[in-house]
């Protein structure tokens, strides 16, 4: 039992341990908690006693194992555990992200890491330009479906949006997806698609501007400073609102290449947390 509850909650013997505890340790603490406030009351025990006891238990429960899992070292643990609980009982559907992208995906992995066993949110589908591209093979790896596309299908028309309703897909992240969104994409998600430039935009953005290319023109320019935005998509290429930016310090001798591995470690660590935030948001 415990071997597919470490399985189930991917933790070691010693968190599960930690959990354990915490689960006893709030519920006698709620179970204290719910008497003690019945006896203020001064009710008679009987049936409403009863009632209004499970009332109390079920709603100090969460209150009580979230103090607990505190000293715990748990508290992230359970805030996702009561969250989970809670999406259940309010039937509040999981948002259903669809990353597009068409590299090697490391941005795609984060976000699919970030998001696994998320109460709210999951990648539920990889739409992808590139035969052969890496993310391909993250999304066979992870089960997640993926959607190979066609260039002239994709820029005419609203031809994929039927695959995306299909697949209940409520928001898009792009992660180093190349082509231009078309606008009937645009106006079936509005403020509902963003995406990730690998530059301080609106300097080294737009048409042609992509991965490596977009490094070597900060270093050809000898910028002192680049860094990544994150913006809602419109019609035009790099240009929607900006969500966020970060930087990073360009070095004398840093090359495309040092570059990049800089801006992958700004993008690993802000993306997933920024598209949470916005899918939150509604
Ligand atoms: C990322 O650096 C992203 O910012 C860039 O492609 C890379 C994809 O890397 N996107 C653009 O240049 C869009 N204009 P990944 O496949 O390892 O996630």
């Amino acid at each position: 039992m415990f071997k597919k509850l470490k399985q189930h909650w991917k933790v070691n013997g010693l968190h599960l341990a930690f959990i354990i505890a915490t689960f006893a340790l709030g519920g006698s603490l709620c179970g204290y908690a719910g008497r003690k406030i019945l006896l203020l009351l001064h009710m008679d025990k009987g049936v409403s006693w009863v009632l209004l006891y499970i009332l109390l238990i079920v709603l100090l429960w969460p209150i009580c194992v979230i103090l607990i899992s505190i000293p715990f070292g748990q508290f992230l643990f359970f805030r996702k555990y009561i969250a989970r609980i809670w999406q259940k009982f309010s039937g509040r559907q999981k948002v259903r992200i669809a990353v597009f992208a068409s590299g090697a995906g490391s941005n795609t992995q984060v976000i699919i890491d970030h998001f696994a066993g998320s109460p709210s949110t999951r990648v539920a589908l990889i739409v992808c330009n590139k035969p052969g591209a890496g993310v391909l093979s993250i999304a066979a790896k992870e089960n997640i479906p993926a959607l190979l596309i066609n260039k002239e299908q994709f820029l005419n028309g609203d031809h994929y949006l039927a695959a995306l309703r299909e697949n209940k897909i409520g928001f898009i992240v792009l992660a180093g997806f190349l082509w231009k969104v078309p606008v009937d994409l645009i106006k079936a998600y509005p403020k509902k698609i963003i995406n990730i430039h690998p530059a301080l935009l609106p300097k080294y953005g737009g048409a042609g501007m992509y991965g490596h290319f977009v490094h070597e023109a900060i270093i050809a320019h000898k910028e002192k400073e680049s860094g990544i935005s994150i913006h809602y998509v419109d019609e035009l290429y790099d240009h929607g609102e900006i969500i966020y930016q970060a930087k990073c310090g360009v070095d004398e001798n840093d090359t495309a290449e040092s570059l990049a591995k800089k801006i992958h470690l700004l993008e690993h660590a802000h993306y997933a947390a920024v598209i949470e935030k916005i899918v939150m948001k509604g």
